[in-house]
């Protein structure tokens, strides 16, 4: 007789990974895959951040650190948020974390109480409300569309029919890498704090962007929750680490539950990322390879059929409307997958109610991928509107 599987374990897949398995797959009998589909830079951590990796292999015991991270990485820390925003944040509000995978669980697990009410946008990141759910935390899902360049607004907030006890923004955002003026956050910022609604900024694409720098939820909101991570911009993905940063009154009860779930973040990479905040020019020109990348794909998508895309000023993706090609998108992305190699992600991901309408192109790859992505599917669309 099977035993019982608890229900919390009964979210969504996280399909991106599993469109990933898929291309994997495909990759091991030999056929070619471009891969548009994962977001994550195709680029490895910089050279200074892999020496200092290599010395401590060599060098240090690499057992547990401090919970709440290295000093000398949280100080780091604290000198970045000087340099890139100007704020003075002391290092004892920045917590290391296991990815910023990590620092959702910490920080969802520190601040709501099971039944409470989150708000997240759809679309949106799928495991904001998938962990959430986990955890017994209700999703309040919040539509978004083109109208708002697919981003909150505080009217779209005031509309909201029950009363929420956190939300979370992410600004640039996935899948649409659309961005909040500083205004909107600022209003949404304040709108929470009249709410008494806890916050908790995504920051995780900020150093991704085209047209203007993103300003931190720091900036407006004193009991906000940000969480950020060394996977994106500074191209450390696989290594897990992230951060968060918490009001001051956050800070233990973060790290009593960091002590308990993880004991502490992996060492190696904390002592190699504290190299990475000297590479600032090798990482931006890998934010110079995605805007290469965005702009390619912004001319030749709409020649394959890909017409309606979504404002991207930000991250490695565009959202694409994809329903005068298809009414199911996890069936076209399989077929596109099968018929040309390239691989991208459905909607559904991010979206229940629209998602299917939607498929999610990631540029992180080199322009390589890109340019021959983009030919073959231009081709595909071709050959099939001749049929
Ligand atoms: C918006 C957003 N937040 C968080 C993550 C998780 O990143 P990590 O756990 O690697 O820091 C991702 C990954 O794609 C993301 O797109």
């Amino acid at each position: 007789m099977a035993l019982k599987i608890a229900k919390r374990s009964d979210i969504s897949p996280f399909i991106v990974m599993d469109v990933m398995r898929s291309a994997n797959a495909r990759e091991a009998t030999g056929k070619d895959v471009l891969h548009l589909e994962v977001g994550q830079p195709s680029t490895p951590a910089p050279k200074p951040v892999i020496e200092a990796a290599k010395l401590a292999l060599d060098n240090q015991l690499l057992g547990y650190t401090d919970s709440l991270g290295i000093l000398l990485l949280r100080q780091r820390l604290s000198d970045y948020y000087k340099a890139y925003y100007n704020l003075l944040i002391p290092d004892d509000r920045i917590v290391i974390t296991t990815g910023s995978s990590g620092a959702f669980i910490l920080s969802f697990l520190s601040v709501f109480e099971h039944g409470d009410k989150v708000g997240v946008t759809s679309p949106g990141y799928p495991a904001y409300k998938n962990i959430l759910r986990a955890l017994g935390v209700e999703v309040i899902e919040i539509q978004v569309n083109a109208d708002t360049a697919f981003q909150l607004s505080t009217e779209v907030l005031s509309n909201i029919k029950v009363s929420l006890d956190g939300l979370i923004i992410a600004s640039p955002s996935n899948p649409t890498g659309s961005m909040l003026s500083n205004a909107s956050l600022e209003a949404i910022c304040s709108w929470c704090d009249a709410q008494k609604v806890r916050l908790i900024s995504d920051e995780i694409y900020h150093g991704i962007t085209f047209q203007r720098k993103a300003n931190t939820a720091l900036c407006y909101n004193q009991n906000a929750i940000i969480v950020n991570s060394f996977s994106k911009y500074f191209s450390m993905t696989g290594w897990r680490l992230g951060w968060m940063v918490v009001p001051e009154n956050l800070t233990r009860p973060v790290e009593r539950l960091a002590q308990n779930f993880f004991i502490s973040p992996p060492t190696l990479s904390q002592l190699a990322a504290v190299s990475i905040f000297d590479c600032v020019d090798e990482l931006d020109t890998n934010v110079d390879r995605y805007a290469r990348n965005r702009s390619i794909l912004l001319t030749e998508l709409p020649k394959a059929g890909f017409k309606k895309i979504a404002p991207s000023d930000g991250a490695f993706y565009l959202y694409a409307d994809v329903s005068s090609l298809t009414c199911d998108s996890e069936a076209f992305c399989a077929k596109i997958l099968a018929e040309t190699g390239v691989a991208m992600t459905p909607g559904v991901d991010f979206d229940d109610r629209f998602g299917r309408n939607f498929v999610r192109f990631s540029y992180a790859g080199a322009t390589t991928d890109i340019i021959e992505a983009s030919k073959r599917l231009v081709q595909s669309y071709l050959h099939a509107s001749r049929r």
